[in-house]
């Protein structure tokens, strides 16, 4: 029984051959949830889990899940890792997949020094983590977790009206296995920062204790479209003013600079959309944040009164659906104590660390004890081309996992073996 040792190089060569899967002829990486891109990144990924020995199964709402039985006990709850591979558009290789592939280096490690185990290693892919495609995000974990129920998720439409039923059919990735059918002991998930406050302060692991709440909405202001050289300006019913003006009172209101209180407006269109015509429809979306649940629900208040308003005063009328709405999360005490150990151990040095951004963990937390390890985001920048984490700071959070499944999986004992770190 030996120390385990993790590839750090086939983990990155892994990280830059599934990051060329969706790549376009202008050189923009998207693999949206279900597209055939995504179809192709989970057939490298599945394949590289069934070389390494795991079962994979493929749940209702394409849950990609690969499980390392090994000789554990069989029906032993198993120690769930792993994240996702669906992207944003003109993504980075590192959001999601690092998990993943973080996750297949660990098990791969563990094998290979023969690590007995006291429970398995589940792998986990969730499905439209991004929700950039299908909202919500996070829609297979929501769903594994119980959160939705196979059915309703399978029946969302996507952007482009195709539901996440008819997507899976066509990669081939529309499974029968029940979400939920492992019920994990613990969830451990591996992730970029995303954001800047690691590399800011110089520090190499993050121990994520908590996830900020997350409000997405859409909406669809209606006017009139008219003449812009002969309508007047105090006969107008100008539906992209109305938009113009709430994106702005986002900014100076809701969520100026300097507060804990985050809003984006990312997607936003004006109809027919021409030169000389007066916005008839304007649509736009709303991501609203905070680690503070109160906060939260306040802002969303404020937004939607202030809206109301803006519209009234230019005769245009508002419709708004909801699209997702989390609340921020508390990760498990004790798994984050974990974490921080095994950093201390390996003389890395550790934050706690609030995500702002969404995660699977978030949803695996209603149902087990969960927790997240961060790593460094170069210039705090992701869902961006140039989104980057140095080999080095990818190796350190892939040695802190191991560090956990090892801990969770095969602690020291009859049972369990090699030990992971220090
Ligand atoms: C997921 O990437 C999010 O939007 O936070
Ligand atoms: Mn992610
Ligand atoms: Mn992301």
């Amino acid at each position: 029984m030996n120390r385990p040792t993790l590839d750090d190089a086939t983990l990155l060569a892994r990280l830059r051959e599934l990051g060329e899967v969706g790549r376009g002829a202008d050189g923009r990486l998207t693999r949206l949830a279900g597209s055939a891109a995504d179809g192709a990144g989970r057939d490298l990924v599945a394949g590289w889990m069934r070389a390494a020995g795991l079962a994979v199964t493929i749940d209702a709402v394409g849950n990609l899940i690969g499980l390392w039985q090994g000789s554990a006990p069989v029906g032993a709850a198993p120690v769930m890792i792993g994240s996702h591979i669906d992207t944003v558009i003109d993504a980075g290789i590192y959001d999601g997949c690092y998990g993943v592939l973080a996750g297949l280096a660990v098990i791969e490690a563990l094998q290979a020094a023969g690590t007995r185990l006291a429970r398995p290693v589940a792998l986990a892919a969730f499905t439209n983590e991004e929700g950039v495609r299908f909202a919500p995000d996070m829609l297979g974990s929501l769903v594994y977790a119980g959160g939705m129920a196979p059915e309703e998720a399978l029946a969302i439409r996507g952007t482009d009206g195709v539901t996440l039923r008819e997507a899976l059919a066509a990669i081939g990735y529309a499974g029968e296995a029940a979400p939920g059918f492992l019920r994990p002991h613990a969830y451990l998930e591996l992730h970029i920062e995303q954001g800047p406050v690691l590399e800011h302060e110089g520090i190499a692991i993050g121990a994520v204790d908590r996830l900020q709440g997350i409000s997405w909405q859409s909406f669809r202001l209606s006017g009139e479209a008219n003449h812009a050289g002969t309508t007047p300006m105090a006969l107008r019913r100008d539906a992209g003013l109305v938009a113009a003006q709430a994106i702005a009172f986002l900014r100076e209101a809701i969520a100026p600079r300097g507060g804990t209180t985050l809003a984006t407006v990312g997607t936003l269109s004006l109809d027919p959309g021409a030169i000389n015509v007066i916005p008839g429809t304007a649509r736009f979306t709303l991501d609203l944040r905070d680690p503070d649940e109160a906060r939260l629900a306040a802002a969303e208040q404020r937004f939607a009164t202030a809206l109301r308003q803006l519209a009234e005063a230019e005769g245009v009328t508002v419709e708004t659906t909801r699209l997702a709405r989390f609340a921020p999360v508390l990760f498990d005490a004790g798994l984050v104590a974990r974490i921080e150990a095994s950093a201390a151990r390996r003389k890395l040095s550790c934050r706690r660390i609030t995500s702002g951004a969404g995660h699977d963990a978030q949803m695996l937390a209603r149902i087990c004890p969960a927790a997240m390890i961060f790593v460094p985001s170069q210039g705090g920048i992701s869902h961006n081309p140039r989104e980057f984490t140095s080999p080095r700071q990818l190796a350190d959070g892939a040695a802190v996992l191991l560090d956990g499944v090892a801990a969770l999986a095969a602690p020291p004992g009859p049972a369990g073996a090699a030990q992971g770190g220090s």
